[in-house]
């Protein structure tokens, strides 16, 4: 299911949908987690929990791009607290830090420069941290049959794309890979990984989805939803993991054509794979391999990732 690659001084242990995990040469034989670890993103591309081809090109460039600025970001950068996050420097994109920027960019192979991450080995959380600000997908089809997104009464007659009265935390369980992702109560978080680390779970996502969506609306975005990952460090300390608000975890949609549009189409113009999910739920009745998709919508989602991560960064 996906390339994996020789790279000098470290060990393939795992590959996701789309990131490449290995760990230093050096580790114990069988080990799957070390220290520090490098997480190469791909430019696989998968809807509804299949891997689909071709890939985007420039994608996992693209969001490791975003993955860092917004890890920075969220590390004070944008006038917050700091939220710990698994980067092994501290500051990748700002600090120059002689040495230490030295060792990282040493220690990141230049067959994957750019799209990885040196990072530190984490005890991952089974649980897929989702926040929705906005009615929309899963979450819309679940309040048109029953009035509630995950259990969740809401307000009657939202429509679909509609800002909730309030940001809402609807967990998922982060299935084994090949299974499907099953959304969740907060009850059933708390017999996964206990009351106090559900709550930490719960609050420190909405605080996320908080700053970040501010954070896109001065640029003009609205931040739809989102899902983080979080694992603990040696210390015990719960940490922001794994991608971080990016195309790929993330919908985010202009803001302007949200407020003016007429059509549900018009109004969550998105930056993220919903091309990619519309063309697939179009062309595939979801039995069997999904089929390759066309060169329009590579390109066409390409030039959206591409164009977030310029309206986001500037760059
Ligand atoms: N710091 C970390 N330590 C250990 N595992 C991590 C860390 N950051 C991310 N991961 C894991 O790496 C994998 C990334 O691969 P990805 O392709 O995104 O997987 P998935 O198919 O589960 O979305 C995920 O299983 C994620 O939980
Ligand atoms: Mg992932």
């Amino acid at each position: 299911m996906s390339e994996t690659l020789d790279l000098p001084g470290w060990r393939h242990v795992y590959s996701g949908k789309v990131r490449d995990l290995y760990v230093p040469e050096d580790a114990a034989r069988d080990a799957t987690t070390a220290e520090r670890m490098l997480v190469v993103a791909s430019d696989r591309v998968s809807a509804f929990d299949h891997v689909l081809s071709p890939g985007i090109p420039e994608k996992g460039v693209l969001l490791t791009t975003l993955s860092l600025w917004w890890f920075d970001r969220l590390a004070g950068g944008d006038g917050g607290r700091d939220i710990p996050n698994h980067l092994a420097a501290s500051r990748v994109l700002t600090a120059p830090a002689g040495a230490d920027a030295d060792a990282v960019r040493d220690l990141i192979p230049p067959a994957v420069a750019g799209r990885s991450m040196i990072v530190k080995g984490l005890d991952m959380q089974p649980v897929e941290c989702v926040v929705r600000g906005y009615l929309t997908g899963s979450g819309w089809a679940e309040y048109r049959a029953n009035g509630t997104v995950c259990g969740i009464h809401l307000p009657e007659g939202l429509s679909n794309g509609d800002r909730l009265p309030e940001p809402i935390y609807t967990p998922a369980y982060k299935a084994p890979l090949g299974e499907h992702d099953e959304n969740i109560s907060y009850e059933q978080t708390v017999e996964l990984v206990g009351a106090d680390l559900a709550a930490q779970l719960r609050d420190l996502s909405l605080e996320i989805y908080d700053r970040a969506a501010r954070t896109a609306e001065e640029r003009g975005l609205i931040l739809a939803d989102t899902k983080f990952e979080f694992g603990l460090d040696d210390a015990g300390v719960l940490t922001l993991a794994d991608e971080v608000l990016t195309s790929d975890s993330s919908r985010y949609w202009d803001a302007e054509a949200w407020k003016t549009g007429h059509s549900a189409a018009e109004r969550m113009a998105s930056f993220d794979k919903q091309i990619v999910r519309d063309w697939l739920a179009a062309n595939w009745d979801r039995t069997g391999e999904p089929p390759t998709l066309p060169l329009e919508i590579v390109e066409r989602t390409a030039d959206r990732y591409r164009e977030l991560l310029q309206r986001l960064t500037g760059w």
